[in-house]
């Protein structure tokens, strides 16, 4: 690419204000020296919103909640994992052609990569939505072994079939014998901090529990988690790394992420100190 144009970045979520991309990214170009603005759009129309990216040539696209999987019929290609995992978190606009791809999966591997063997592993993951489909489509990817437990079950079921892996009902989760627990679902988020998605006494059994939620850093499940001696991690590592190979998708160069994660960091905990 001509680093020396200056190039339009942008998310589209609705809401997106809370979104920390803008300040991620627009550090990141920076450091890369690539000129470029990285800009948040509330969307309310999503067909027009891509039209506009074409007509105003804009460079790529993070697109959030609830978009991800609405933004599919609006593109020219979808990349293969994407299509898959059915949803879509960066728009690449390669010389006119708007392409789709998926980097939320390979963030969340990443993230676990740095902090164990996957291979083999048997993970239960709790929830049954778009976040819970790019983690397990990640996971099985990599070798790993997840089992689908969601409040409902029959979601649970079909999501397990589709990606040809194991389910569970909620009721069965002290018998799993899994080592890690991962939260896809939103419980415990900002502003319900209070709340967790399984009773303490069930985590005793894991080695490993995570969260995707990186507001607040730490979520009540965390915290009890970490009580009872096990390893913990939040969202913010898959954050950074979906960040990152967006940028690299969009750029074709090396992203600074121990920069990025900083950022995101410092920004974060400024907020939990309000
Ligand atoms: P996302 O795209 O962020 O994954 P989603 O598609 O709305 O969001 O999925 C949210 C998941 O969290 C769902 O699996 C949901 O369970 P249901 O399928 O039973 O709705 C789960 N979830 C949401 N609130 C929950 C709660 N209070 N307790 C347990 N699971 C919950």
């Amino acid at each position: 690419m001509d680093l020396k144009e200056e190039r339009i970045y942008a998310v589209f979520g609705n809401p997106v204000a809370h979104s920390l991309s803008p300040l991620m990214h627009q550090a990141a170009l920076e450091r890369m020296g690539v000129r470029a603005r990285y800009v948040p759009f509330c969307v309310t129309d999503l067909r027009r919103a891509v039209e506009g990216v074409r007509g105003m040539n804009i460079a790529g696209v993070s697109v959030t909640l609830p978009f991800k999987t609405t933004v599919i019929p609006f593109l020219d290609e979808v990349e293969e994992k994407a299509r898959r995992i059915g949803a879509v978190n960066t728009l690449w606009n390669d010389r006119g052609c708007l392409k789709g791809h998926n980097t939320d999966w390979l963030g969340f591997i990443r993230s676990l990569r740095d902090r164990m063997e996957i291979k083999g592993k048997r993970f239960a993951v709790l929830g049954a939505g778009g976040a819970a489909r790019a983690v397990v489509f990640g996971l099985l990817y990599e070798g790993g072994l997840p089992i689908v437990v969601n409040r409902t079950w029959a979601k649970a079921q079909s999501l397990a079939e589709e990606f040809g892996c194991w389910s569970a009902p909620w009721s069965e989760l002290a018998q799993l014998r899994a080592e890690v627990l991962i939260n896809t679902t939103p419980v415990g988020m900002a502003p319900r901090t209070e709340a967790a998605p399984l009773p303490e006494a069930l985590l005793s059994s894991f080695t490993w529990v995570g969260d995707l939620i990186y507001r607040p850093l730490k979520t009540r499940l965390l915290k009890e988690a970490e009580s009872l001696g096990c390893r913990t991690f939040n969202g913010v590592d898959m954050f950074v790394y979906q960040g990152a190979e967006q940028l690299k998708i969009w750029t074709g160069l090396e992203p600074p992420q121990e920069f990025m994660r900083e950022v995101v960091w410092k920004r974060l905990a400024e907020d939990e100190n309000y």
